[in-house]
């Protein structure tokens, strides 16, 4: 299986750019990376990037910040950039000490540039649309990634086309795209079938798709991995052992194996010491817990979600043949929990000063229920991500948080509605 932890790093065949080139995972077939526009291999099966010469930490070092620091991980050296990445690792201790973990840090990408992880990917992806000369980006969304990709198609001078589920994406994430000028459809359907339709727009050549089915996107979401790992260890002098984050599509699971994949491939990481890469869906939109409960190569599609996470509402999580193997090769898990538990630890996370959306709670929520059922030991080091800003979804924090109070134009009127002495 070529995404076993420990697979060698491979040699570059002939179509290399570079010492770059997509390979199908399936079959293995190469291809080279910027002569023609391919999402997928012959079958459908799902393409990595791959590199001749994979990346040590000592490569990243004296490199600046942020996502385009991990260039010798990337296949450019600088992309579109507003800029992204170097992100906070935020502490939370009484959230560490109410859960009960030796450490807990919380990778917030909330704070990106658009507030979510997605500028990551997309200030990669974007450069490789200007390698491959399109003028038209799309992609389907559950609000974040149409977000990001307005701004930094805005940024790169191109027109952006965005398929959105109609009524099941948060206020803040339609007013970015809106006001990046991105066009915006809204489809009487669910994120899924907005894929299906994008994907069908792409195939035709009618746009150039910038959903994480799109490997390069993936490449610079590695730097989430790779910034946890470096400041982990920095902090406390050893990496974590365990990742906990929210799945939808999965492009972030298959994202962080990635990175210590070749990590591990370059000597630079021992494969005793990849964290176990630990994934969290809402109850109502679970097809990867179910996969990995099962012990699945890839995910059976549930036509009917629901769950007021809408970032991960999706049924057909396409990067699963890539995600399950990480879960399975660094010996994590996948757990599922309910929109209350979302909630609380939405609460939770804001106690601690930490303002996210629903989705980036899940990840929260799970480690708790996994710490419960004892899957998770007391003496473990985890880093929870939390993936969008609290900003994206003004409703939710609404409903979470407490009311405004009304009171009257009058000093003395407030400090009785306070109860002032
Ligand atoms: N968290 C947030 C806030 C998201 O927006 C998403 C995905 C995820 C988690 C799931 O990440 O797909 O890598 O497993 N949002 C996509 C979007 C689907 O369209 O914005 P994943």
């Amino acid at each position: 299986m070529s995404l076993e932890l420990t697979a060698p790093a491979p040699d570059a065949p002939d179509v290399a750019d570079d010492g770059v080139w997509l390979a199908d995972i399936e079959t293995g077939e190469t291809y080279a990376p910027f002569d023609e526009i391919r999402y997928t291999g012959e079958d459908g099966n799902l393409l990595e990037v791959r590199y001749a010469d994979p990346p040590t930490f000592e490569d990243f070092r004296g490199q600046g910040r942020g996502v385009w620091r991990y260039r010798a991980a990337l296949p450019f050296d600088e992309g579109v950039s507003l800029p992204e990445g170097d992100t906070p690792l935020h502490e939370a201790p009484r959230l560490r000490e109410s859960i009960g973990v030796e450490t807990l840090r919380v990778k917030h990408e909330g704070m990106n540039p658009t507030g979510s992880f997605k500028d990551r990917g997309m200030t990669v992806g974007v450069r490789v649309a200007r390698e491959l000369g399109v003028d038209r980006l799309a992609c389907a969304s559950t609000g974040n990634t149409s977000a990001a990709l307005a701004a930094y198609g805005a940024r790169g001078g191109m027109e952006t086309l965005v398929l959105l589920p109609s009524g099941k994406v948060a206020a803040g994430k339609i007013a970015q795209a809106a006001l990046h000028d991105a066009r915006i459809l809204e489809v009487d359907g669910n994120f899924d079938a907005c894929l299906d339709i994008v994907q069908d727009l792409a195939r035709r050549g009618e746009v150039y798709l910038l959903n994480s089915l799109n490997p390069f996107r993936l490449e610079g979401q590695k730097t989430i991995g790779l910034e946890i790992l470096e400041e982990f260890r920095d902090d406390y002098g050893r990496f974590p052992d365990r990742i906990v984050l929210p799945v939808g599509n999965a492009g972030n699971t298959s994202a962080l194996y990635k990175a210590f994949r070749e990590l591990v491939q370059s000597g630079a990481l021992d494969p005793s010491e990849v964290p176990k890469l630990t994934g969290v869906q809402a109850e109502g939109a679970a097809p990867m817990v179910e996969a990995v409960e099962h012990g699945w190569a890839d995910t059976e599609r549930w036509e009917e979600v629901e769950t007021r996470a809408t970032a991960i509402r999706i049924g057909n999580p396409v990067n699963a043949p890539k995600a399950l193997p990480g879960i399975r090769e660094t010996g994590g898990t996948a757990v599922s929990v309910s929109d209350d538990a979302i909630t609380e630890a939405q609460r939770d996370l804001a106690k601690e000063g930490i303002g996210v959306e629903p989705a980036s709670a899940a990840s929260v929520a799970g480690l708790k229920k996994l710490r419960d059922r004892g899957v998770v030991d007391a003496d473990e080091d985890v880093v929870c991500l939390t993936t969008g800003h609290l900003l994206k979804d003004p409703d939710a924090a609404f409903e979470a948080g407490g009311d405004p109070e009304p009171v009257a134009n009058d000093t003395q009127a407030v400090l009785e509605h306070i109860g002032a002495k």
